[in-house]
């Protein structure tokens, strides 16, 4: 049974299967992805605090709160951009699916006092109509959205921004690109997908779609269980950005290497898109 289970594993999964879990809002594995958040060592899950500090002083320059009051973050995590984007004197909403980071963040927000407005809420069903002066959306989570989903994105976005408002995100360049692989791993112990001993089988996907789609496969074995967690990405030139960014009425497109305002250069790793409406 298991193995029957387990074969349908062993081929390339069709363009944007689902998984057969939640992967951020997932109860255990949102547990580890919140001390990722918090571990100023590691930046799987956002950078390091000197980069953040760095990129809200950026962001601060080209936006000022004393003219750009409302600022909107999309996938805020644990609120630790929203925190500085308040002490820099915006007006912050922050938003995101994990439950888990969220409630960490309205902890936050009782400690600091800092009276940020965090939503629980999948930011592709925001509906705000010229309410926000900024909106962020930090450590290229623009890209894990299909074409169809950052289109929709795009335009939700524009309608949410008051006139000469800005769209701040960034997204990963084609160097970022992975090779394809397959590779296991043996939690003993339990680990980051699951609490129980675990083998986890990674295989990465390309696929030769307009948008050169990469999958990231997990596939999670306990004695119990096979859940299969599917990360899908895309990688982009300032060409490509331009081009799917044209049809959305932005009046103004910026690049920048990265979102705390390095120099645009085609041979970096980031591209950091800055849309004035
Ligand atoms: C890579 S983390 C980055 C967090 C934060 N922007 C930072 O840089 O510290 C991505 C975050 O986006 C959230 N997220 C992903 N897709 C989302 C969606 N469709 N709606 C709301 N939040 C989402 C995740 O829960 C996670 O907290």
């Amino acid at each position: 049974m298991m193995f029957h289970k387990l074969t349908k594993y062993t081929s390339k999964p069709k363009l944007y299967a689902p998984s057969t879990n939640q992967f951020w809002d997932d109860e255990y594995i949102s547990k580890g992805l919140l001390e990722a958040h918090l571990n100023p060592n590691w930046d799987g899950a956002t950078r390091k605090p000197e980069f953040l500090d760095q990129s809200v002083k950026w962001i601060s320059k080209i936006a000022p709160s004393s003219q750009y009051k409302s600022l909107l973050d999309l996938g805020c995590g644990p609120g630790l951009y929203a925190e500085r984007f308040h002490s820099a004197g915006y007006s912050v909403t922050g938003m995101d699916f994990s439950k888990r980071s969220i409630a960490y963040a309205k902890q936050q927000r009782l400690l600091n006092k800092s009276n940020i407005d965090y939503r629980y809420q999948n930011y592709l069903t925001i509906y705000s109509i010229e309410q926000f002066d900024v909106i962020t959306l930090i450590y290229c989570d623009y890209a894990v959205l299909s074409i169809t989903d950052r289109l929709l994105l795009l335009r939700k976005v524009y309608q949410a921004l008051r006139t000469k408002g800005k769209f701040i995100f960034d997204v990963f360049t084609p160097l970022m690109r992975k090779d394809e692989s397959r590779s296991w791993q043996y939690c003993e112990e339990g680990g980051f997908w699951n609490e129980n001993p675990h083998i986890c089988l990674e295989s990465i996907y390309q696929y030769d779609d307009e948008d050169h789609t990469e999958l990231r496969q997990c596939v999670v074995l306990t004695e119990e269980t096979i859940n299969c967690y599917n990360i899908w990405d895309h990688f982009f030139t300032k060409e490509a950005l331009l081009s799917e960014i044209q049809s959305t009425g932005f009046s103004r497109c910026e690049f920048y290497g990265d979102i705390a305002g390095k120099a645009f250069t085609d041979t970096g790793k980031t591209i950091c898109c800055v849309l004035t409406k």
